[in-house]
């Protein structure tokens, strides 16, 4: 146990220890854009579903017994919500990566990927057997280049990995050109919507709504985790008939697991029919006018998810230390999760908050900058 000891001593050294700490304060924090994951209707949604169940756990997994009427009914909901031949729910994003990327590229396939895609993402990607190229973050020229480079080595099929709008950075890829080249280049778009699902879009139904829209999933798969925006926990992915066949054959992530409780399947439903009410519609829109508010105050890409780089690891902990002392919960998020020398503030907004918290926040933070200089 010597060597956990020693590693544990040089991440405090570097200032890159973490621990758990229970939420507090003005959330600042989560990923919970619209608000949903306190909602009444859920909470009421919970215990009546609970009320007239017979089981709280699936008991088994999806192959087995642990395929019930509630996974089937979401992910048949899911299909229609976001215009897709099949949905497969898997109970985490992190599982629905691992799955995608075990499952579809083979052997003989190229995947190249963003050098921003979520540690679940890249995991997978480095576990595959799959010849793998990176590219410089949202460069188009870069994916023409790799694409161009795999097709010169014939490899089978060609995966592009991307996030529809980054979680450290808040930005967003060029979807509409990155899916010109899939045509040009006979490739395949997956799309994480990790933190475009319920927000982005013009019905909330991601970044990538408009795409599939207009051009089905043919060369398309998509990903939309559950416990963001919509406010629950999982992961859907969308994609085509085959696509969703040989993920249920073939991905262990959902072969050898335990199906996600009912409940959870049936919260999501329940989330996703207000995300697509005109309720979902006035939170998309109350949650413009607080990124609009944070865009004043601290730039950005001008979407829900805005970094303050401070760069330092420990000034970075030193100011949300400060912060979280005034009462707002935001967090330090140090390397590896973010580059080195890119330590930041991830201030992840929400409709849930009230429209004058932001300049009270933005008021505390030169004040925590100044005092960390001083
Ligand atoms: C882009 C992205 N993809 C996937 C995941 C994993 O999703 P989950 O939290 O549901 O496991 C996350 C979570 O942080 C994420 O940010």
């Amino acid at each position: 146990m010597r060597n956990l000891q020693e590693k544990l001593g040089q991440l405090e050294a570097q200032g890159r220890r973490r621990s758990l700490k229970l939420p507090q304060g003005i959330d600042l924090t989560s990923n919970d854009y619209l608000g949903l994951a306190e909602h009444p209707k859920l909470r009421e949604a919970a215990i009546d579903f609970l009320q007239n169940s017979s089981s709280v756990g699936a008991g088994g997994s999806r192959l087995l017994r642990g395929h019930t009427s509630a996974h089937q009914a979401l992910e048949e909901f899911a299909a229609t919500f976001f215009a897709a031949p099949r949905t497969l729910y898997f109970s985490s994003g992190f599982q629905a990566n691992a799955a995608v990327f075990q499952a579809l590229p083979s052997r003989h396939d190229t995947i190249i990927f963003d050098e921003f895609v979520h540690a679940s993402a890249r995991e997978a990607i480095q576990n595959s057997h799959a010849r793998r190229i990176k590219v410089q973050h949202n460069n188009v020229q870069g994916f023409e280049n790799a694409l161009k480079e795999a097709q010169a080595s014939e490899r089978q099929n060609v995966w592009i990995a991307v996030e529809s709008i980054y979680s450290m950075d808040g930005d967003a890829a060029p979807l509409p050109a990155l899916f010109d080249l899939a045509e040009k280049y006979d490739a395949i778009l997956i799309i994480d919507e990790a933190h475009g699902s319920g927000v982005c879009g013009p019905t909330g139904r991601g970044l990538s709504e408009e795409l599939v829209y207009e051009h089905g999933y043919k060369r398309i798969v998509t990903l939309h985790t559950c416990g963001k925006a919509i406010g629950v926990a999982g992961g859907l992915l969308c994609g085509s008939e085959d696509v969703i066949d040989t993920l249920i054959n073939t991905a262990r992530a959902f072969i050898y697991s335990t199906a996600p409780m009912p409940l959870q399947a049936y919260l999501v439903q329940k989330s996703l029919e207000l995300i697509g009410s005109a309720e979902g519609q006035a939170a998309r829109e109350k949650l413009q006018k607080i990124v609009a508010q944070a865009h004043e105050f601290f730039g950005g890409s001008g979407t829900h998810i805005v970094p303050i780089v401070i760069g330092d690891d420990f000034e970075c902990v030193d100011v949300a230390n400060n912060l979280q002392a005034h009462g707002y919960d935001i967090r330090a998020i140090r390397p590896p999760t973010v580059p080195e020398g890119t330590a930041r503030l991830r201030l992840s907004l929400s409709a849930a908050l009230d429209e004058d918290i932001l300049p009270a926040f933005a008021d505390h933070y030169e004040d925590a900058r100044k005092k960390d200089a001083a």
